[in-house]
């Protein structure tokens, strides 16, 4: 599967269509989204604008901190010609129990996009999602309203779509050729800073497993992943004829690899503890969490991407990649980071191109029209 020009026929598929994780899209439908991101970048690039939507509201609540995601909400919206809008979701009634399908609907009624970021408790971000999206789609059919509302996930529970299909552009950019057979590590790495959510590498080992990839995921004993999103990669790699394992150790995932993507996450059983501790408003348990988490990892401080382990990659020189921000001297040296410090940023800048691809498959009747038009 490689970026070509989207069909017009797939096109038409993904029109309305909102995608809460990569696992939405068959592998046509992914094709075409990621050749109008490669489309648009291009044009932006060539400094030729592509206001498809003027006048339109593009809403997104993050129930969580970012800088590169809302940058790149922002810069997506204002290309196409959108009117960007953030907020922060704990200011919203929310937070006093007003549910996520009046939410939908409540936004839904002003917006023309809506993304959302709610990551931090498992079982919870994708959910809301799903029930932000009825909410708006059942006011839409209630009223009788023509407008498509596409709901852009910009990191749940489950998955971080934007960036992993950004991460993905990014490593089609550097392996043109494809793919298939290439080895790509996707390991645990320390963190002092925070328990970070499992959606990045979920989201990692569901989508590279797609395209032929030797994926292999390593982590500490502890910090498994969800199941449903370790079958999803053992499926997507039989089916793509790539291969999927998980081992114990970093070293046993980046000997031989052509593309490293090291990075933390909090431990499994503390990450589902702080379900219940936040339904029940537990700020003091909250806290313990957290707490226990870090000196979790404290005990795995020699998982970091450092030079010894780059030289055992391919050539002793795989590509780095990272979602950002990365925990300098604990996730990654310094001297490893500072040498892939463009390829990094290169990599974070396809997002403002994969959010712009979603907007504009999901609200564009004729997109490969309006393109060439523009
Ligand atoms: N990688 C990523 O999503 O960055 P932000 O948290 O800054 O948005």
């Amino acid at each position: 599967m490689s970026p070509g020009a989207p069909d017009r026929e797939t096109l038409g598929r993904l029109v309305g269509r909102s995608l809460l994780t990569t696992d939405d899209f068959d592998d046509r439908e992914l094709d075409a989204l990621l050749a109008v991101a490669t489309r648009l970048a291009a044009r932006d690039r060539a400094g030729i604008t592509t206001p498809l939507f003027p006048h339109q509201l593009a809403y997104a609540l993050f129930f969580d901190n970012s800088t590169r995601t809302k940058s790149a909400w922002a810069g997506a919206a204002a290309r196409l010609g959108m009117q960007p809008v953030i907020v922060d979701g704990s200011s919203t009634q929310v937070s006093h129990g007003e549910t996520a399908v009046e939410t939908g609907a409540m936004l839904g009624m002003n917006a023309h996009a809506l993304g959302i970021r709610h990551d931090l408790i498992l079982g919870e971000g994708n959910a809301f999602m799903h029930d932000v999206k009825r909410g708006i789609d059942d006011y839409l059919a209630a009223t009788a309203d023509p407008r498509r509302v596409p709901i852009v996930n910009l990191q749940c529970d489950v998955d971080h779509p934007t960036q992993t299909l950004a991460d993905l552009c990014w490593l089609r950019e550097r392996f043109p050729e494809g793919l298939a057979g290439k080895r790509i590590a996707v390991s645990w790495a320390y963190s002092p800073s925070y328990a970070k959510p499992l959606s990045v590498p979920q989201g990692l080992i569901m989508l590279l497993t797609r395209f032929g990839a030797e994926v292999t995921l390593a982590h500490p004993e502890g910090y498994d992943l969800m199941q449903p999103c370790v079958d999803s990669a053992r499926r997507h790699a039989a089916a793509s004829e790539g291969s999927f394992r998980v081992v114990g150790t970093m070293d046993e995932a980046f000997a031989g690899a052509d593309a490293v993507y090291p990075k933390s996450w909090g431990p499994y059983d503390l990450m589902l503890e702080r379900v219940g501790a936040n339904r029940a408003r537990d700020a003091v348990r909250m806290k313990e969490i957290e707490r226990e988490a870090l000196e979790r990892n404290a005990g795995h401080r020699d998982w970091i991407c450092d030079e010894r382990r780059m030289a055992s990659t391919a050539g002793g020189d795989a590509l780095y990649l990272h979602c950002l921000p990365a925990d300098i001297g604990a996730e990654v040296s310094p001297g490893v980071m500072a040498r892939h410090a463009v390829n990094v940023a290169r990599e974070a800048n396809w997002k403002v191109y994969v959010i712009m691809a979603l907007l504009a498959v999901a609200k564009s009747g004729d997109l490969a029209g309006r393109l060439a038009e523009h």
